[in-house]
């Protein structure tokens, strides 16, 4: 990873992301645009803390030599219970050498072969989404775009953009009204209350999609997406990018997940950064996890080969911490592995 870490160095604008050893969020607070978090960094950082706060309970008097981490979600089954979490403006916020688009190209093939999710982001204007959804090709199962909270007309113009690539999970940032460079876009984002979404739910349902909602961080929010219909919430402050001083999303995913875990998916990210950090994630109450700021180094570094290698290391990690725990497979995770 060194090395790949060091030509993402070369390759990225010093003022959007200085590729520190550890993302932490320590450095880059403010740089929005960029990888920073909003204002001082204190909710980026919060992610981190959270779960390096929790502990895993050691235990080796077992035979769960050989844990399997596949999972089975929204009807198929993945190689590992963890993604990449959705970019949107990637030239703007990496100041790198790619395009949305090819950053798309590049996720997809890597996360296909991987055996897991790829995702998109998104920004304003239709025709750079359009631009990145059609590098799906056929993929559309494998790929999971997300599209802001905009205008109708937009949103729909991308929701059956994103329909006819094949796609059958879709999901939407309902926190993107919080990020600085959207407030004042000639297609402005807006907040929607339970009344809008649930109405947004059924327009994403007759396109014969299941419906993500991310950016959830109160049990109150977690409770008006499923009484909306959503299929599945991200627990997720947007990596500290939309509101200063929010918890770390580890902290507030065991109540969310209390709360709505038997009535819809949740999923959750947020300074994960490690093998161990995804099975905290699990035990805290989340079905699967996502990754972005490392993972996009990782995939400006060296193209597919950068996140894949990034990816395997996460996953050898994760099995090797479930055999430390005694968990054979992701059933057996739950907040017992934690201490
Ligand atoms: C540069 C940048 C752009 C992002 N763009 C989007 C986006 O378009 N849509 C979205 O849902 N989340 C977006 N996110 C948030 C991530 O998907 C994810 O929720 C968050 O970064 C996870 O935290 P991590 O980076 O610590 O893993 C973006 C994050 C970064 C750093």
């Amino acid at each position: 990873m060194k090395e790949i870490l060091r030509k993402a160095a070369e390759r990225f604008d010093k003022n959007k992301c200085k590729v520190c050893p550890v993302c932490n969020g320590a450095v880059c607070g403010g740089l929005l645009p960029g990888m920073g978090g909003i204002g001082s960094g204190a909710s980026f950082q919060n992610n981190i803390k959270a779960l390096a706060d929790k502990k895993l309970a050691m235990k080796v008097l077992h035979n769960a030599n050989n844990p399997n981490c596949e999972l089975e979600i929204f009807g198929r089954k993945i190689s590992f219970p963890f993604m990449i979490a959705p970019i949107g403006d990637v030239t703007m916020n990496v100041g790198g050498h790619l395009t949305i688009t090819q950053y798309t190209s590049i996720i997809i093939k890597a996360c296909v072969e991987l055996g897991t999710f790829a995702s998109i982001g998104d920004l304003p204007k239709v025709e750079p989404f359009e631009s990145a959804v059609n590098t799906i090709q056929g993929r559309g199962k494998n790929v999971i775009p997300f599209i802001k909270t905009w205008l109708d007309d937009e949103f729909m113009k991308k929701l059956e953009i994103t329909a006819k690539a094949g796609c059958d999970i879709c999901g939407s940032d309902v926190d993107s009204a919080g990020l600085p460079g959207l407030r004042n876009c000639p297609t402005p984002v807006t907040l929607w209350d339970g009344k809008k979404l649930s109405e947004m739910v059924k327009k994403v349902h007759s396109f014969g999609m299941k419906y993500i909602i991310k950016g959830i961080m109160s049990v109150k929010d977690a409770e008006i997406a499923a009484g909306a219909g959503a299929d599945a919430i991200v627990v997720s402050n947007h990596g500290g990018r939309v509101l200063d001083y929010t918890p770390g999303s580890a902290e507030v995913l065991p109540s969310i997940a209390e709360a709505v875990g038997k009535d819809l998916i949740v999923m959750a990210d947020g300074g994960v950064r490690t093998g161990a950090d995804v099975l905290k994630m699990l035990a805290l109450g989340a079905k699967l996890v996502l990754i972005c700021r490392p993972a996009a180094i990782a995939a400006h570094g060296d193209e597919e080969n950068g996140l894949q290698k990034y990816f395997t290391i996460i996953k050898n990690d994760l099995l090797h911490c479930m055999r430390m725990t005694n968990c054979s497979d992701l059933q057996s995770v739950n907040k017992n592995i934690l201490c």
